[in-house]
């Protein structure tokens, strides 16, 4: 089946690697679909903003009723953990936090307790097709560096412990 296939390729080199990332698009397409089925774990991101949040909900509930239709033809959707991360994160804006006020309280828990904040360093890096920590300390304030590594760094952690509890490591 098409949705069987991203699995399967990963299937013959699982051995090489601890960890695969799948970065999906947002579409619903064959991709996405297959790295769905063979992913043992989700992170949906989320821009706290209401226009985001709602095409998000648009979404996730197309993504549900194609998630059935793979389903019932024998996909498998089990997932270790499916978590929400909020990106882009202004702490201190008004309305986005009371969007993230009101996720957490739909969420709970399935929402990362840290969050990745905006921040020109991190927008900078990707300029140059960089993360963070491949950009030099130095190019953008030290300040600013420093807050966007701790934001990222914090993110991290918290996928990492449920990385590990999943494979059934202690913290
Ligand atoms: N934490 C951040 N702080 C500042 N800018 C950011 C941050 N995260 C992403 N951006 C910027 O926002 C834009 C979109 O980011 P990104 O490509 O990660 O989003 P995406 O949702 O994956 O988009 P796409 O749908 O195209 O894959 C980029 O220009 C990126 O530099
Ligand atoms: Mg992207």
């Amino acid at each position: 089946m098409f949705f069987e296939r991203v699995g399967h390729a990963l299937a013959t080199v699982q051995d090489d690697y601890d960890l695969v990332v799948i970065d999906c698009p947002p579409q619903l397409g064959y991709l996405t679909l297959g790295a769905v089925c063979a992913a043992t774990s989700l992170l949906i991101t989320i821009h706290p903003q209401m226009v985001d949040v709602a095409s998000m909900s648009q979404f996730l509930l197309m993504a549900s009723d194609l998630m059935r239709v793979v389903r019932d033809a024998g996909g498998d959707l089990s997932h270790d953990f499916i978590r929400y991360v909020v990106t882009r994160h202004e702490p201190h804006d008004g309305p986005q936090s009371q969007i993230v006020a009101l996720l957490r309280g739909l969420f709970e828990d399935d929402v990362l307790a840290a969050s990745v904040w905006k921040s020109t360093a991190i927008a900078d890096a990707g300029l140059t097709k960089q993360s963070l920590y491949e950009l030099e300390r130095n190019s953008v304030g030290r300040a600013t560096y420093d807050r966007a590594y701790e934001s990222l760094d914090a993110v991290h952690r918290e996928i990492l412990g449920l990385v590990h509890k999943a494979w059934g490591r202690a913290a």
